[in-house]
């Protein structure tokens, strides 16, 4: 049965017990304490809690998962997968432990013609946690499975949470016998190869504030109803109704493989070592087509980080198979075509995201290429000292700062004939692992810290009702007020507080907008500052504030007025960026997607995805489309609509959305559309101008422009233009005949540096007759050493050593050693004449020996060679140790 197949199954089976079919939502989890979305409940973890109010009271979907905790054991195992399909339903305080094992029980065990995936029933296995008599007696008097295929077992197998404050609770999990080849008779609980759990059931009853392991967390209570979460792993049932034997091999995902050997030439099933890297290779590629698709770009830290690394893995194992051309132009396509069934956006996404996995792919082989070249260093030099093995430092620079994998290090090594220090390597892995884990247990402290909003979220009891996208000032009542992080009844005059009013003007930052600041002023009298506002968790908004006079206390009516002009001009710029993106577009591409943007007073950043610098003359056409624009004073305006209408008006941004959701779209006239949730000029006209300042790369596959708008703006160019009176007027130019006249000077300025330098080498080599009467003879060589002292560089080094190697003519060995500095850096160049080479004397050598004193390195021709260094104190112990290697090899004779 095809993957697409269990899929439409499933929904319709769920549908048909009254199930609102939700879509998936995005791998981008809106929740600040998940990188992914690791599992089908999480878009739903709000209606859990509490927090909102579900629209239904039972759903179900086939949700997008990625979970890299075991990147490791991917392609070792026969279940691990990167990517993966959750198939789930859900109850939201509708049904609970025996509806969920009732429809589990059906929809596996029924048959096939009904609808259903038809297993058999005697192969089927069940777990629950030890003490939930309850789910155990549904099973065995509900459903009539025998005892003995009921096992309990711990909170490590049998309690379910997301592993972040939140949701959680007991669950019961469904596993099928593969039978007695696949391993030991005992069910899951003594083996879960041959058990292979496809289906777990959560019982979600219990809120949890505190997770430090799968095991030791903090219960707060029950949650406010009592629900069901259950999560299906779509990729294990399917390679159970394929036949095959571990998930790489299912319709979704072999064909990858597939093309890897045919690229490779290497056959899968072949070598269990190259078996691993074909399914690293196939799953690490499906996972990246997802997550890019999904809005993520190769980056150095977070989502970025994990795309990275994936697309870095797959490129590397490609390598590792023996392919050295670039793989994913012939192994993503392949990805895209079998999962484009369930995922048409692929196809209308593709050339964005091809283009963003085959640059990183370049990158990766450039960086391949340098680490080469430093391994390359490394092997010499632990060749030169004699040893056997590269030191574990080595091999952790290479990986640390050239992304350079180990086991690349290790096997270029071997091909080397060395080993490298893994212990010593590993050790540094730990610590930098620690210092990772030091960081990871920081951040989740301060998450920790949220319980307090939640406390003052729940005596508030509903959201803060946010009034600024119409008004600037607006009355309310003071719903909470902490002091430190604590809930305090009153704070007094001098105080830093954080303030929750039930209605505010003031934006929270978000979306890229920085946020309001402005005066809070309570009926008893107090005036509060505000300076900064936050939005911890979903639907608080608190303002970062310090009591400028009074007493303020919780419950006292509040009269809050945001700084105008700082919002308005806030304000033009998130319009102004919403301006230059529709823009960039219009010149690039659909590719060209939104990165990530500042909004402040005045100016904005904003940075998006292209693989290439936006050339000067597309800053310029995009700068005069947006400000033709502003003059035709577009109408903005925001709307609220279903996501599907928001798609059909072609709005931009649309990552990272739960899908089903109502979204906010904002329009500038006709022209823009952008789901945002931000605040924005009325018309187009109240920009005034935009400038854009530049455009950078910062980073892979990632462009930002920076631009100031309306006064700003304008303040900058009336500067240049006062900047360039000044020039005009020392220059005694017009402005518009400044480049030429800058132009000449700089011209003659250059030719005033070659005279000053061919007067200096006529100098230098005027000097060069009496410096041959400084010839001295050692061991039968002419030798002449000479310091020019600085400021005499190469050029003028090479034309002095030729002259005086003329001078000593050619019947005796003669030897012209000369050093000289040029920025402060020694330069040493040395010239023998024939009858030296014949005798050994070779300039290349004598210049490595100087060159080696000076702290660098240098070669050339047997006849006339150069070096230099860092040292120019030590050119006299350079030239010395040119004496002695002269004496060593002309005596030696
Ligand atoms: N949340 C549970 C899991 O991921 C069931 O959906 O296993």
């Amino acid at each position: 049965m095809e993957t697409a197949e269990i899929r439409r199954r499933w929904l319709e089976f769920f549908e048909q017990k009254d199930h609102a079919v939700v879509p998936s939502a995005s791998l981008l989890s809106d929740d600040p304490t998940l990188l992914f979305t690791v599992a089908g409940m999480v878009p739903f973890i709000p209606y859990f809690t509490g927090q909102q109010t579900p629209p239904w009271r039972r759903a179900t979907s086939v949700q997008k998962c990625v979970r890299t905790l075991d990147i490791e054991e991917v392609g070792k195992t026969t279940r691990h997968g990167t990517f993966f399909q959750m198939n789930g339903n859900f109850s939201f305080g509708d049904y609970f432990k025996s509806e969920a094992i009732a429809y589990a029980w059906e929809f596996v065990t029924g048959s096939q013609q009904e609808g259903c995936l038809g297993f058999d029933p005697d192969s089927i296995w069940v777990t629950v946690l030890d003490g939930d008599d309850e789910a155990a007696r549904i099973w065995q008097q509900e459903v009539g499975l025998p005892p003995e295929r009921i096992q309990r077992r711990g909170l490590a197998d049998n309690y379910w949470h997301t592993g972040v404050a939140g949701p959680g609770g007991p669950c019961s999990e469904i596993y099928v016998d593969r039978g007695p080849e696949h391993g030991q008779e005992g069910g899951p609980a003594v083996d879960e190869d041959r058990y292979l759990e496809i289906w777990n059931l959560v019982f979600m009853q219990e809120e949890l504030t505190e997770v430090r392991s799968k095991t030791d967390f903090d219960v707060a209570g029950e949650l406010p109803k009592k629900n069901i979460d259950t999560g299906m792993g779509l990729e294990r049932v399917a390679y159970l109704l394929q036949g095959v034997d571990n998930l790489y091999e299912i319709d979704e995902i072999y064909p990858v493989i597939e093309a890897a050997e045919e690229l490779s030439g290497r056959r899968y099933g072949a070598q269990e070592g190259d078996d691993v890297r074909f399914r690293v290779v196939a799953d690490h590629v499906r996972t990246a087509l997802m997550l890019i698709n999904d809005g993520v770009t190769p980056g150095n830290e977070g989502r970025g980080y994990v795309l990275r690394r994936l697309l870095r893995r797959a490129v590397r194992s490609m390598r590792l198979l023996g392919v050295t051309e670039p793989a994913l132009p012939r192994l993503l396509p392949v990805s895209r075509d079998v999962m484009a069934k369930s995922y048409p956006e692929l196809v209308s996404g593709w050339s964005r995201i091809s283009q963003i996995a085959y640059a990183e792919e370049e990158a990766f082989r450039r960086t391949l290429s340098a680490g080469t070249s430093i391994l390359d260093a490394a092997v010499r030099q632990a060749r030169e000292s004699g040893r056997a093995q590269l030191a574990g430092d080595q091999a952790f620079t290479l990986h640390d700062t050239y992304g350079f994998p180990i086991d690349l290090t290790l096997e270029m090594a071997a091909e080397n004939g060395l080993t490298v220090d893994e212990g010593g390597f590993r050790r540094l892995m730990a610590e930098q692992r620690e210092r990772a884990k030091a960081d990871a247990r920081a951040k989740k402290s301060r998450h920790g810290d949220t319980s307090v909003y939640r406390q003052v979220a729940d005596a508030l009891g509903r959201q803060v009702e946010f009034t600024g996208y119409d008004e600037v000032a607006s009355e309310g009542r003071v719903a909470g007020l902490l002091l430190d992080g604590t809930v305090v009844p009153t704070a007094q005059a001098g105080q830093e507080i954080e303030l929750v009013l039930d209605r505010t003007p003031f934006y929270a930052e978000g979306g890229g907008q920085l946020p309001d600041g402005g005066t809070v002023r309570l009926a008893g009298g107090a005036v509060v500052e505000v300076y900064d506002v936050q939005s911890p968790i979903t639907g608080l908004i608190v303002h970062r504030a310090r009591v400028l006079s009074g007493e303020v206390g919780t419950g006292e009516q509040a009269h809050g007025e945001v700084d105008v002009a700082r919002r308005r001009s806030i304000s033009r710029a998130h319009t102004a960026t919403h301006m230059v993106h529709k823009a960039i577009r219009e010149a690039l591409g659909d590719t060209a997607t939104q990165a990530g943007s500042e909004n402040a007073p005045g100016r904005f950043r904003f940075d998006f995805n292209a693989t290439q610098a936006l050339p000067p003359s597309v800053m310029r056409d995009v700068e005069a489309r947006v400000n033709a624009l502003l003059m035709d004073d577009l109408p903005v305006r925001a709307e609220v609509m279903s996501q599907q209408q928001a798609r059909e008006a072609g709005a931009m941004a649309l990552f990272g959305e739960k899908y089903g959701d109502q979204v906010r779209v904002v329009s500038v006239g006709e022209w823009a559309h952008e789901l945002c949730g931000g605040t924005h000029a009325r018309r187009s006209g109240q920009l005034g101008l935009v400038k854009l300042l530049g455009e950078s790369s910062i980073g892979s596959g990632v462009r930002r422009v920076e631009a100031l708008v309306g006064t700003d703006a304008y303040d900058f160019l009336a500067r240049e233009h006062a900047i360039v009176g000044q020039l005009s007027e020392v220059l005694k130019a017009r402005p518009e005949e400044l480049p030429e006249r800058i132009d000449g000077i700089l011209s003659r300025l250059k030719e005033a540096e070659r005279e000053i330098a061919a007067a200096r080498q006529q100098q230098v080599l005027g000097a060069a007759a009496t410096l041959a009467q400084q010839t001295r003879d050692v061991a039968g060589v002419s030798l002449l050493t000479h310091d020019a002292g600085d400021g005499v560089g190469g050029d003028d080094l090479r034309h002095l050593v030729t002259d005086l190697r003329a001078r000593l003519g050619a019947e005796r060995p003669a030897v012209v050693a000369v050093t000289g500095a040029a920025k402060g850096r020694p330069v040493v160049v040395v010239a023998t004449n024939e009858t030296a080479r014949a005798a050994g004397l070779k300039a290349g050598s004598l210049v490595k020996v100087a060159a080696g004193v000076l702290g660098g390195g240098g070669g050339g021709k047997d006849d006339l060679a150069q070096g230099g260094g860092q040292d120019p104190s030590r050119t006299s112990e350079a030239l010395a140790a040119v004496e002695h290697a002269v004496a060593e090899t002309a005596g030696g004779r």
